[in-house]
């Protein structure tokens, strides 16, 4: 049997889909090269803005018109527990599973194939979790490990508490056991991940505690995590960073907005001059950290004047990179029943006066590495304009591209930085530090 899976959204719903993987290899499946060979396809979906499920409805479709007969559509993620029967009734879909029931997969399939029966799941679960053997990365340098999941925070905007549940945090100790799993199958930069890791709790155990403990038992392996809600960022969290030389100068710290009138409407917890004050608490205390963030245009009622606050914000802190968006309501949210008084052209206009701003601010960051030697984890190797160039990730998660031997590939090697275009760093090799070889 062969299955084929595309992933939606993030970091989590990537995580879920190699987990999904490795039970499908457990379960003699394959992994096919195109979805017009697969037995199973599987569409891991997102729901965070409409842009996202209008997506993946459309390439539900594609999916149905390629896939061989009696192959099996399966619809997992926070779509499919959003509107489950709605996308069940689309024709060509199979299954429906939501996040909490992904274990009743291999079994709706076979009902399926024998029989054309179909299945939807959207129970929720909080104690579901997927074990901890770590062969979901297979041999991945990179890797996710959950450690929690849900999100118990109310941003007015957001529709991650009503697919995903309130925030479950997984024992530290199963946490642990995967990130040495994750770490003896090959990967050398690990990522924790929840919606809200600064959140973690369990058994007492606070985030700035695993965190800490993570790094201790991971040795060299880098250590990074994501997402960090700023009201819940804390010195502790802070002071963990800058005592463990292998977790990477990189904090992820979602903005959203400059304006106080509009991240009171949001229901963020902070004001701009907190965020502030965690940026220059963290920049003083981990030297050349790398900060990135997210932030949306056009929230209802942001006036002009809130969005130049932003502006302004974004040009003082000067990110090394931000992922922008636009305002889009989702059914249910407390910002859904607000009036949706920015219009379209209006917001388009402001991500992309915000987004020229952040590109500039960032490049001016990158110019300001040309000349400084990094240490890069070289990943993969491409070919541009007939040319074999490596790729590399810095502590800070940037991209750097280099000359090199494919076997650097898994090594550590510190790099000086040549020059610089936008966001990414071409540099050349000094020497090899640490490796698998
Ligand atoms: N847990 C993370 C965010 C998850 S969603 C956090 O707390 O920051 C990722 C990003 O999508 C958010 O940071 C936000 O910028 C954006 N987003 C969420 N809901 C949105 C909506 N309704 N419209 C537009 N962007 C949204
Ligand atoms: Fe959504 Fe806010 Fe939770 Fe992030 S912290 S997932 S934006 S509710
Ligand atoms: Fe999207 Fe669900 Fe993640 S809504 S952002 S895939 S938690």
């Amino acid at each position: 049997m062969k299955y084929y899976i595309e992933t939606f959204g993030c970091q989590m719903n990537v995580y879920d889909s190699g987990k999904l993987e490795e039970t499908l290899r457990e379960n003699e499946f394959s992994e096919a090269s195109i979805p017009a060979e697969a037995d199973l396809i599987v569409v891991n979906t997102c729901s965070v803005r409409r842009h996202a499920e209008d997506r993946a409805f459309a390439r539900i479709g594609e999916l149905c018109l390629v896939r061989k007969t009696g192959a099996v559509l399966a619809v997992c993620g926070c779509m499919a527990q959003r509107l489950g029967s709605d996308i069940l009734k689309k024709r060509g879909v199979d299954i429906v599973i939501g996040p909490d029931a992904y274990p009743v997969l291999l079994a709706a399939f076979e009902k399926a194939r024998e029989s054309g029966a179909k299945a939807l799941d959207t129970t929720r679960n909080p104690e579901f979790r997927f074990g901890s053997s770590g062969k979901h990365v297979a041999g991945n340098l990179r890797a996710f490990v959950s450690i929690m999941k849900g999100c118990s925070n109310g941003c007015s905007f957001c529709i991650v508490p009503a697919v995903r549940g309130p925030a479950v945090s997984r024992p530290c100790q199963e946490v642990e056991e995967e990130v040495m799993a994750v770490a003896r199958a090959g990967a050398r930069d690990i990522t924790l991940i929840g919606q809200n890791v600064n959140a973690y709790r369990s058994d007492g155990v606070s985030f700035a505690e695993l965190l800490g403990s993570i790094a201790e038992a991971a040795g060299e392996v880098r250590i990074r995590f994501t997402t960090s809600h700023p009201r819940d960022m804390n010195d502790c969290v802070i002071k963990t960073m800058s005592g463990h030389g292998n977790i990477c100068e990189h904090l992820h710290l979602p903005l959203q907005s400059g304006s106080d009138r509009v991240l009171e409407r949001m229901r963020r917890g902070y004001t701009a001059d907190q965020y502030r004050g965690i940026v220059g608490a963290v920049r003083e205390s981990v030297p050349g950290i790398s900060i990135t963030t997210d932030i949306m245009v056009g929230f209802p009622g942001e006036t002009a004047e809130d969005f130049e606050a932003t502006c302004r914000l974004v040009e003082e802190i000067e990110f090394d990179s931000a992922f922008m968006f636009k305002f889009s309501p989702r059914p249910g949210t407390e910002a859904a029943s607000m009036d949706d008084d920015v219009p379209q052209s209006e917001k388009e206009r402001r991500l992309s006066r915000l987004a020229g701003i952040e590109h500039n601010a960032s490049s001016a960051k990158s110019a300001r590495l040309v000349g400084k030697t990094l240490e890069v984890l070289i990943e993969s190797q491409k070919t541009k304009n007939g040319e074999k160039v490596l790729l590399g990730k810095t502590r800070c998660n940037r991209t750097v591209h280099l000359k090199g031997p494919a076997e650097c590939i898994g090594e550590t090697v510190n790099v000086t930085i040549e020059s610089s275009k936008g966001i990414s760093l071409k540099g050349s090799s000094l020497q090899s530090q640490s490796g698998r070889r």
